[in-house]
């Protein structure tokens, strides 16, 4: 049985199943320039962030209707619980839908149907978290925030995703002072693949109560010594780094030495469908490529429900 858990780094966007990415092709009529989900799948062999992010906003492009972001989301849910997740707190990406003419109120309430179900059908809460291009504009980012206004009874908080390096937190410093106005959470993707200095600066100048990845903050002493002090929770994906190369090889990942360090580390699938699997395959992969003992995977998972956006009350329930 799979420790229950909370899952807090997940790109809904990132549980696109080839499987399911073909169906919706021909249902939508998309050609996608592979020729099958074996072809597919070979293509994904990742460098670094951005070869990841340039294959999987091209294959994003069979997400149209309401419909094919309820099935989406349906299909993760369904394996997330069958992974002793009891809480997910889903990212989703507007802006890499809007471009492409889709309306985020077909995203919202698409994901929205299946989330209203999640915790009869599946067992789950659930939360979901608007997330920013930080490789769009400033301006970019407002404009979408405002457009998810009629939406705001469906979503939670705010984060920061996509090409990291070149596009420091400090840029995106009045969105997210707008939706803190506007009574939403506050997380970023920070020292995936940038330096230690955009963690700081996502706590300093964005607020934020949680930092997604954090990776390298282990770079600087200060930091940890501050992220440990305040409890700010990190939200590792260990099978996601090896794929991007954030990390050579998975026995050589620092989670040991953050853990030990007494930083609040949660580990976390990301994009399930490329990475090679889903949460409990993260913990699995760690217990065994990090040699991580029962009580070390149990930390992890009671970590998972004390950085939730859950009240007390939902986290005792949950775990
Ligand atoms: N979008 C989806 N997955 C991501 C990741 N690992 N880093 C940044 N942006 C992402
Ligand atoms: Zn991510």
């Amino acid at each position: 049985m799979p420790l229950p858990k909370a899952e807090l780094h997940l790109h809904i966007e990132g549980t696109l199943e080839p499987e399911l990415a073909f169906a919706l092709a021909v249902r939508n009529g998309v050609t996608l320039p592979y020729a099958d989900t074996d072809a597919l799948r070979e293509a994904y062999r990742f460098q670094d962030l951005q070869s990841f992010l340039d294959l999987y906003y091209g294959l994003m492009t069979v997400l149209r209707t309401e419909a094919d972001f309820e099935e989406l989301a349906d299909a993760y849910l369904a394996r997330a619980a069958a992974q002793g997740v009891r809480h997910a707190e889903i990212f989703f990406d507007p802006q890499a839908h809007t471009a492409r003419g889709v309306d985020i109120g077909t995203v919202v309430e698409g994901l929205g149907r299946a989330l209203d179900r999640a915790r009869e059908r599946h067992g789950v809460t659930t939360r979901l978290i608007l997330c920013f291009l930080r490789d769009q504009s400033a301006e970019s980012a407002l404009e979408t925030l405002e457009a998810a206004e009629p939406y705001l009874h469906r979503i939670t908080g705010v984060g920061l995703d996509s090409a990291e390096v070149g596009h420091p937190p400090r840029k995106f410093a009045a969105v997210y002072e707008a939706a803190a106005a506007l009574g939403l959470r506050r997380v970023a993707h920070a020292g995936e693949e940038g330096p230690a200095d955009y963690v700081r600066e996502a706590l300093d100048v964005l607020g934020v109560e949680r930092v997604d990845h954090g990776l390298r903050c282990v770079e600087d002493a200060d930091l940890v010594a501050r992220l440990v002090r305040d409890r700010v929770p990190l939200t590792l994906c260990p099978l996601s780094n090896v794929r991007l190369r954030a990390v050579d090889v998975l026995e050589e990942h620092p989670l040991p030495r953050m853990m030990d360090a007494g930083l609040l580390c949660t580990v976390n699938s990301d994009d399930p469908a490329y990475f090679g699997g889903y949460v409990e395959d993260n913990f699995a992969a760690v217990r065994q490529a990090l040699g991580l003992g029962e009580e070390r995977l149990r930390e992890l998972a009671r970590n998972s429900f004390e950085a939730a956006f859950l009240d007390d009350d939902e986290a005792l329930r949950a775990a």
